[in-house]
């Protein structure tokens, strides 16, 4: 059968390859184009877009997705979203993440891609509910990771929930490029055996095995798979589309891409990445790929973040043994996969138990991921670690939004002043410094703006 592709360049391939800069009018100028090359959907939106356009670019989100429904008649859009933390760092009430499933498909997504940073079902079920309730399409992402509680078996059962939770397909999230080839075979075989689910791989190339282990999931039963652009693939991003619809033409797997349509875009991608290339945001290093990856099973991202976190200490000697300590962490944690905000908290704290001594000082995130804040640990804590930490406090054993009251009516008050519209308060909600400073600029009097253009240009 036909293999399916998702483009993701316009989404997870500036976001892995150059900060998620790209702006609303580069994306716009490819998206129209896209339209017409028969991918599945175009990944265009979320993961950590929704802030760098607001935080970088002055940008509002919202408006960047209605402009590319305008240009997109054929193609589905689809977006990133995380569970129960939507785009932000905390949890949110049920509340927040239908009012967001609500706007997102109003304002123009077709598919939305939901996963858990611990592959906790319950922090995925609101999501889905509210996909389906606005008419979405969605997807339920399990974040792939090795261990020794990772097993088929494992990923076999997490995929039968998502089919009983009512989820549209499944993806296959490896976010770090560390699932190998004849993992992917096994994997794929069994979860096309056990589920009636249509299947996904999302990978990236910084281990550089991705394009092997794209072919052996689709000879083992992947439906879709995600690439990018070139020039916007490789290194940290993801496999290239026009490699895919080359090396699967003439087999029965061929997606059968218009080439012209790709030609088309390639100039104006150029044009775009060499812009990144010149002004430093795209560091040629992340274009080559990283065999460090497969030893540690880091994300490219966390240890680019490690290296600045030490680099900032002045101890980029320890940088080894920080990377050794990576897993044991990660072991004591329960074997968390390594994917946002999970991988931000194991790193920091792999960073402060070699410069201060083990848990001398721990970070505040991983104290509540302690008390069950985050939702279940794919394994057992550690509690020789943890007892020290949590002493005789309560632990939550509930989904962790059980106990928050609804609060988009009282956060609709909170931002009164500032929100002309449910988009802001939820964009308020989620990001509330970023946020508040862009609205206030976006809606400020008229002559306020001519003064800054006038200082600007002078
Ligand atoms: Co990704």
């Amino acid at each position: 059968m036909a293999v399916k592709i998702v483009e993701t360049s316009l989404r997870d391939g500036h976001q892995s390859l150059f900060a998620t800069r790209m702006t609303t009018d580069e994306i716009v100028s490819m998206a129209k184009i896209l339209d017409d090359a028969g991918y599945y959907a175009l990944e265009v939106w979320g993961g950590a877009t929704f802030d760098s356009c607001m935080r970088f670019l002055n940008e509002d989100p919202w408006e960047r997705l209605r402009k590319i429904k305008a240009v997109c008649k054929k193609t589905k859009l689809q977006m990133l979203f995380r569970g129960q933390n939507i785009l932000g760092y905390r949890h949110y009430s049920d509340d927040v993440v239908d009012m967001f499933c609500k706007k997102s498909i109003e304002n123009g997504i077709d598919v939305i891609r939901v996963f858990d940073a611990l592959n906790d079902i319950r922090n995925l079920r609101q999501a889905v509910k509210s996909t389906k309730k606005y008419g979405g399409e969605c997807q339920i992402a399990l974040s792939y990771t090795t261990s020794p509680v990772h097993t088929i078996d494992y990923y076999v059962n997490f995929a039968k929930e998502v089919e009983s939770l009512g989820a549209d397909s499944l993806c296959v999230k490896d976010m770090a490029g560390v699932l190998l080839p004849e993992d992917a075979t096994k994997l794929f075989s069994a979860l096309k055996k056990n589920t009636n689910l249509a299947l996904e791989l999302h990978g990236h190339c910084t281990g550089g095995i991705c394009e092997m282990t794209y072919m052996a999931a689709i000879k083992a039963g992947c439906d879709r798979i995600d690439t990018s652009l070139s020039p916007l693939s490789g290194g940290t991003g993801q496999p290239s589309t026009q490699a895919f619809n080359s090396a699967l033409k003439g087999t029965e797997f061929a997606p059968n891409l218009n080439e012209d349509v790709l030609h088309e875009c390639e100039p104006i991608m150029d044009k775009v990445v060499s812009k990144y290339l010149a002004s430093g945001t795209l560091n040629p290093k992340a274009l080559t790929a990283n065999p460090n990856i497969l030893t540690y099973q880091v994300p490219g991202g966390m240890l680019s973040n490690l290296m600045s976190q030490l680099k900032g200490q002045n101890a980029m000697d320890r940088y080894d043994e920080v990377l050794r300590e990576v897993p044991r962490v990660r072991k004591e944690m329960g074997y968390p996969p390594l994917v946002t905000p999970l991988s931000q908290m194991v790193g920091t704290q792999a960073v402060l138990n070699v410069l201060m001594g083990r848990y001398k000082i721990v970070a505040k995130e991983i104290k509540d991921y302690l008390h069950g804040k985050y939702g279940k640990a794919p394994a057992e804590i550690d509690q020789t670690i943890a007892k020290p930490i949590v002493g005789d406090d309560e632990i939550i054993t509930c989904r962790p939004a059980d106990l928050l009251e609804p609060e988009f009516e009282s956060l609709k008050e909170k931002y009164a002043d500032i929100a002309k519209s449910d988009e802001d308060v939820l964009s308020l909600a989620l990001f509330e410094n970023v946020a508040t400073d862009f609205l206030k600029k976006k809606y400020a009097p008229k002559e306020e703006n001519q003064t800054e253009e006038f200082n600007v240009i002078f």
